[in-house]
């Protein structure tokens, strides 16, 4: 059985006091017992006092974004270490803002999955398809692409510190959630896929977490497809509230 997993991710929001506030408050409400995984992404400036907070409580934090060199003369880019240092355990990785905004590539992407899984961080690798690549009907071709070429000269021992998000680009931020059915359907399509690249053991065992418009209230009907492990949370991760209310879902 896969346990579910739930991550908010806080994108360019929340300062540091506010950081502070909100996590407090997922903490208090959560108590001790979670019978799902619980994630918080926080900005990078949040991080450290962000960690302090949730030590001894159920709840682990990643980060956003992260560069895959070691250290050196890349301004405003931060490491693996860096991350590692400050508390982290996971990091997302792909997600669709880095890709559409600030032009990451596949291979781009690649080259940050291996740093991060070199240095053990549990790694939060989003796909999804924009809406022109679902009207036109190759959004299996879209997420298999990046999943292939994301995930090229992995081992199978490190897929135990991969989740994959999918996150169709048009349900994200805009309302639109994709139906549970879509959903399942490019989630099935996406544990074939891992099948044939490693084996069915690291398929069965991977975790794929749905993202894009997540809510309490549509949370549950998502979370109960078979394969649909998690979800990735944006907007409703903002208030504690909601966000409790997803992981009450799950
Ligand atoms: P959303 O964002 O929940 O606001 O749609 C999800 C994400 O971008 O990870």
């Amino acid at each position: 059985m896969r346990k579910k997993v739930i991550a908010g991710n806080w994108k360019m929001n929340k300062s540091l006091n506010e950081s502070q506030e909100l996590v407090s408050k997922i903490i208090n409400g959560l108590g001790n017992d979670t019978k799902c995984d619980v994630i918080v992404c926080p900005p990078f400036t949040s991080l450290s006092e962000v960690h302090s907070l949730i030590k001894n409580t159920p709840v682990k934090m990643g980060a956003q974004n992260m560069y895959h060199e070691e250290s050196g003369a890349y301004t405003g880019e931060i490491s693996a270490d860096m991350l590692i240092s400050v508390g982290c355990e996971y990091v997302i990785l792909g997600h669709s803002e880095r890709r559409a905004i600030f032009n990451e590539s596949n291979k781009s992407i690649n080259n940050k999955i291996k740093a991060a899984l070199n240095k053990k961080l549990i790694v939060i690798f989003c796909v999804g398809e924009l809406l022109e690549q679902r009207e036109k009907g190759i959004t299996t071709d879209v997420v298999s692409e990046q999943i292939t070429k994301g995930l090229d000269g992995i081992s199978s021992e490190n897929m135990s510190k991969v989740i994959i998000a999918y996150e169709p680009v048009w349900a994200i931020g805009t309302g639109k959630t994709a139906t549970p059915q879509q959903a399942q359907d490019v989630h099935s399509f996406i544990r074939e896929l891992i099948a044939k690249i490693f084996s069915s053991v690291v398929a069965d065992n991977l975790i794929i977490q749905y993202g894009g418009s997540v809510k309490p209230d549509n949370a549950s009907e998502l979370l109960t497809q078979k394969d649909i492990d998690g979800a990735l949370v944006g907007g409703a991760c903002l208030k504690a509230d909601s966000f409790l209310g997803i992981i009450a879902s799950a």
